[in-house]
């Protein structure tokens, strides 16, 4: 209690400083400072339940954020905090300035760069005030994040393209699934991909065990979640949606 009291006039002086400043810019005659003061913005909050909530990311920043139509990091943004057991997660936005156009829900990297997109919206202005989104289902297990997130991203298209591909495999969007799912191997007895046996697939050899092949891949998939991803995929049935 003595504690409390004794950092009572610290407390208010800090406060009167404060109004202090306040009041000295605006005596100033600076407008753009105090229109910036009161206008903060729309917030928007939303709802998203997430299906496979042991996909969240160790290794991306999960945003939601603000963002114009020409730039790839937002204006404003939150992470998307960890899901509960059923994967709900309420959000909020706040403070999205006007030239946003649009709400990503997406992976960032460390230079708060999209990586990959789960939902997007058009941000709209017709009505005034704040902005409540419908309860939205995000799948975080989806075939698109694969073939973008590991064969576009760690470069296994710059060999795995063209008429036949390195190791006759193709690795291209369009035909990565079919060239791997239940598909026999160039180089081993196993099937590169086998539906709900991770262990039983070469891919996950190929790219976890540096002897399997003459031309080692170990290291090329470099974030543990674009592995972790290629394993649950495989372990829950390969869906192709
Ligand atoms: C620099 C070229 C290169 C890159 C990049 C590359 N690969 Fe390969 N890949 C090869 C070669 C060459 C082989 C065959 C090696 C051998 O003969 O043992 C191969 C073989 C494979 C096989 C075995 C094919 C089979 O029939 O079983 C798989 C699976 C594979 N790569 C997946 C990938 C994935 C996934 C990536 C990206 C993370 C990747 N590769 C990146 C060149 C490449």
């Amino acid at each position: 209690m003595l504690s409390v009291i004794g950092k009572l006039p610290s407390i208010s002086i800090l406060l009167t400083t404060g109004l202090f400043c306040f009041f000295a810019s605006c005596d100033s005659g600076d407008i753009h400072e105090s229109e910036y003061i009161h206008d903060e913005g729309v917030t928007l909050s939303a709802t998203f339940r997430l299906n496979y909530p042991e996909l969240y990311p160790d290794n991306y920043n999960f945003t939601f954020g603000a963002f114009t139509d020409a730039e790839s990091s937002p204006l404003v943004s939150v992470n998307l905090p960890r899901p509960d057991d059923e994967g709900n997660i309420d959000i909020r936005l706040e403070n999205i300035p006007e030239e946003a156009t649009r709400i990503r829900l997406c992976f960032t990297d460390m230079g708060r760069q999209v990586k990959y997109t789960f939902f997007e919206q058009t941000i709209d202005r017709t009505s005034s005030g704040d902005i409540i989104l419908p309860e939205k289902e995000i799948d975080l297990l989806e075939y698109n994040r694969i073939q973008q997130l590991v064969f576009q991203q760690y470069n296994c298209v710059s060999c795995h393209q063209g008429t036949s591909g390195s190791a006759n495999l193709l690795l291209t969007e369009g035909e990565s699934y079919r060239q791997l799912v239940n598909h026999p191997s160039t180089r081993s007895e196993k099937l590169r991909v086998v539906p709900y046996e991770p262990d039983s697939s070469f891919l996950l050899d190929v790219v976890t065990q540096s002897e399997v092949i003459s031309y080692p891949h170990t290291g090329l998939i470099t974030r543990n979640d674009d592995l972790e991803l290629l394993r649950c995929w495989i372990g829950k049935g390969c869906p192709e949606n």
